[in-house]
Parts: C-alpha cells; sequence; structure tokens
C-alpha cells in the first residue's frame, strides 16, 4: 500500500521535485499543478465511474510501465535491423517480436505496428493504395462510417472522389445489392468499408466479390473492433476478402493508444508499399513506447484475448436486453439488438438533442458516455442517440449480471428522473468493486485506476 501523500494522481499531491523548486517562478509552477490536478480528477472521475465510451479502455499496468519508460524519448525511424539511427538494437528486438505476434494473433502475412494512432493507419493505407483524383466507396459518416472515410477527413486529405454505399437501416449495414452495383458501377480504387458505430459484422464476403470483380483493393477499418475480431468474436476480415485492415490498439483490443496496419498479402512489393506510406509516409518518430506497450499487450491479449472478446460481446447484448427491459428504446431489437461491445439507444425525436442530454444528465451521475447520431439525425451535434460501450466494464470483471446493475441507473437518472447526485453515490459504491484489471499479466496486482 502506499502511503496517502504519495499516491501517484492523489490531488493535492505535489509531483515537483523540492529541490531547485525555488528557483521556478510560482506562476510557472502552478500551472504544472494545474496540470497534475486536473489529471488527478480525471483519474478520480474513471475509478468512481462507468467509462462507457465505445472507442475507450484502460491499459494493464505492464503497459502502463512501459509508456512512461525511457523509450518514450527516443527514435527508431525505418524498420528493424534498418535504421537511420543508431542505439536501435533494443527496440529492434521489441518491433520484431511485435510485428511476429500481430501477424500470429490475426493468422496473417504481414502486420506494421507503428501507426500512431486508427487514422494515421487510414491516411498511411489511403496513400499507399490510391492517387489523388481515385475514387472510394465507404460507408457515410450519417450512417456510422468515421470522419477519417470522410471529404473532411482522411479521405480529402488524399483528395479521393467518395461515393457512400446505400444502407440497410433495418439491419444496420451496407445495403448488399445497392452497395455491390454502386461498387460495380464506381470501380473504385478502394472499397473501404468498417464503421464507428458499429453493431455487426459487414457483409464482406459478396461485396469483396464485386470489388474485387472491377479490380478494387477492398480495405477494412476494425478501428473498434479490432479485439473482438483477434478474439474470434466478431467477422475475420483478411479472411473475407478483405486485402488490408487498419484499426486501433486502444479500442476493444487494449492497449495504449495507437494503430495496427495488417495485409492478406504475400506479395512484398505491396507490404513495402504500406510500410512505406507509414514510415516515411505519414510518420517520423512513431511513438517507441506506445509501439513497446502494443507489443506487451499483444502477448497479453495472445494468453487471454478469446474470453474478454467472449465476455464483451456477451455483456453488450446482455446490457441492451436489460435496457430494453427496463424500457428504454433500444436499437436493432430484430436482431439481438448488437454482435459487438456497442449499444445505441435513442432518447427523444430525430435532431432533438436528447441524446446530449441524457449523456449530460448520466455524467451527472458519474456515467460517462457520449451522445451519437442515429438512422434519421442530420445534426452532429443535437443527435437523438447515445452510443454505449461495455469493453472497459468487462475488462474490470463485470459480468452479465453486473449490466443489470448498470441498465437500473440508466434506469434511475433517465427515466425515473432521479437526482443524478444520489445515484452517483450508488454508482461510486457499485464500481469500487471493480477496480482490478483483469485479462492481464500480473493480474492479482493490477489496480485499474489511480487510488
Ligand atoms: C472506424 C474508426 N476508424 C478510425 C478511428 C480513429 O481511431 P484513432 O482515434 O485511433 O485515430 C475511429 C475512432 O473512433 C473509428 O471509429
Amino acid at each position: 500500500m502506499i502511503p496517502k501523500g504519495q499516491r501517484p494522481y492523489a490531488k493535492g499531491t505535489s509531483m515537483l521535485g523540492s529541490k531547485g523548486d525555488w528557483r521556478a517562478s510560482p506562476e510557472n509552477l502552478s500551472h504544472a499543478q494545474t496540470v497534475l490536478d486536473a489529471v488527478a480528477d480525471s483519474g478520480t472521475l474513471y475509478r468512481d465511474g462507468l467509462g462507457m465510451i465505445a472507442s475507450e479502455n484502460i491499459v494493464s499496468p505492464m503497459v502502463q510501465k512501459i509508456v512512461s519508460s525511457d523509450l518514450h524519448g527516443r527514435y527508431a525511424e525505418g524498420l528493424p535491423f534498418k535504421r537511420y539511427y543508431q542505439g536501435c538494437g533494443d527496440f529492434d528486438t521489441i518491433e520484431e517480436l511485435g510485428i511476429n505476434l500481430a501477424k500470429k494473433l490475426f493468422n496473417v502475412p504481414f502486420a506494421n505496428i507503428q501507426s500512431t494512432s486508427g487514422t494515421v493507419s487510414n491516411i498511411a493505407a489511403l496513400k499507399a493504395l490510391a492517387k489523388p483524383g481515385d475514387d472510394i466507396t465507404a460507408v457515410s459518416t450519417a450512417d456510422g462510417g468515421h470522419i477519417s472515410h470522410a471529404r473532411m477527413g482522411a479521405v480529402g486529405l488524399r483528395d479521393l472522389n467518395l461515393s457512400t454505399y446505400p444502407w440497410d437501416e433495418e439491419r444496420m449495414e451496407p445495403d448488399i445489392d445497392a452497395s455491390a452495383k454502386l461498387i460495380r458501377e464506381v470501380a473504385p480504387k478502394i472499397a473501404l468499408f468498417g464503421q464507428s458505430v458499429f453493431l455487426f459484422p459487414t457483409p464482406l464476403k459478396e461485396l469483396a466479390d464485386a470489388a474485387h470483380e472491377v479490380g478494387s483493393t477492398v480495405m477494412y477499418d476494425g478501428a473498434h473492433v479490432l479485439g473482438l475480431i483477434a478474439g474470434g468474436c466478431f467477422q475475420d476480415p483478411l479472411h473475407e476478402g478483405a486485402d488490408v485492415m487498419t484499426g486501433s490498439s486502444h479500442k476493444t483490443f487494449p492497449g495504449p493508444q495507437g494503430g495496427f496496419i495488417l495485409s492478406s498479402s504475400d506479395d512484398e512489393k505491396f507490404q513495402r508499399k504500406l510500410n512505406n506510406a507509414v514510415f516515411p509516409g505519414t510518420c517520423s518518430s512513431y511513438h517507441l513506447h506506445h509501439v513497446a506497450g502494443k507489443v506487451v499487450a499483444l502477448s497479453e491479449f495472445i494468453e487471454y484475448g478469446e474470453d474478454l472478446s467472449k465476455n464483451t460481446v456477451a455483456n453488450a447484448q446482455s446490457f441492451a436486453a436489460a435496457l430494453a427491459a427496463e424500457g428504454f428504446d433500444v436499437l436493432a431489437e430484430s436482431r439481438g439488438y448488437t454482435a459487438s461491445h456497442q449499444v445505441l439507444t435513442r432518447h427523444g425525436e430525430l435532431d432533438s438533442g436528447a441524446g446530449a442530454k441524457a449523456a449530460d444528465l448520466l455524467e451527472r451521475a458519474g456515467i460517462i458516455t457520449n451522445m451519437n447520431m442515429l438512422p434519421g439525425d442530420t445534426k452532429a451535434m443535437s443527435p437523438s442517440g447515445l452510443r454505449l460501450g461495455v469493453q472497459e466494464l468487462t475488462r474490470v470483471g463485470m459480468g452479465t449480471d453486473e449490466m443489470t446493475d448498470v441498465a437500473r441507473f440508466y434506469a434511475r437518472v433517465l427515466l425515473e428522473q432521479e437526482d443524478p447526485s444520489k445515484v452517483k453515490a450508488d454508482v461510486r459504491e457499485f464500481k469500487s468493486n471493480y477496480q482490478i484489471i483483469r485479462y492481464c499479466f500480473n493480474e492479482g496486482n493490477a489496480s485499474g485506476y489511480p487510488m
């Protein structure tokens, strides 16, 4: 047990060294203290609350240690054993191991583990696979596609012409026949699949066939569902027709913030293009501490990931059913609500801002979520829905029974209009039982949050 005054992150604890601080200006010291206090507060918020933003997760103690290591300040441009700088020998060992573990986990011949985020992975893949002026097909942001799939994001940055798939609102996936027709008509350089609002696997086999027929490269953005894919609980895009899969390393894949690029292609020229698109294409330093953290997260995932993914999906399904039983409007009932870590709920009329209001009330009760556009909404800042994720709650040991307890908190705040501060006290008490990170090495010693 760390003595109270020395606990890292405890609010008011000065982490500033005493020696020499007398020479620093009080104003500058106070800026640093402001940051330290805000870090402490943020840690406390998630320690005492329910983190349910679908793109977030927490990292294991071993990964926490690595991301704050000396590697943080180092450079290793190039690929293992082909560097521009001296001093990279130890990092070569790390990165080579990570590439091999990623290839093993996803059962593919190519992995690049350097990119610093899912968005950077997408920018790099678009750079490798298309030229400015080429066509691309993707899911529209209104239907759940990510901003990097849009003209306002990476697709525009690469100056690609975007056509979006006709959407099946009932099934929450691309309309198969109409999308295959679009792909055959446009013959895009890249047929991109995958979403940020991602309840069900993409009907990839059918659409990849259409894309390959007209010479397109099939790219799948697995940012959200990468851990579920790796754990064998969603779909296996690279064995269902995708040529390239990008993803984040910190959503359902529970590593430090970063990205992956994976490919089913054995073609060395194609693989070189992907590598070159990350370095020197998009990154110089690629955050070695996070790469090393990803490698440990990969080894932890190979050990525990199947259980983690299975339990995450089971929890999402149980949470959706419990919310529906409380009286919430949960989307996609006819398909069993969800096959991923996400659940979507509607809280009022389209474009009414009811989602924003619900998210605000929940935050006051210590439940952290995000408002989200649902089918038919047109305004990103005043949507009718919430997108909820259970991956972090699963990581700290909650199971399907606890999902019913969590749904009850939602009902108290949003349906029974109980004072959120009263609910917050109960949320805190409930969460105090779930402070240990599971599915990682050193589990017994793995406090997930600041003490
Ligand atoms: C489908 C999709 N792709 C890419 C990203 C971007 O990932 P990152 O935040 O790692 O850049 C997201 C983020 O949530 C996403 O939903």
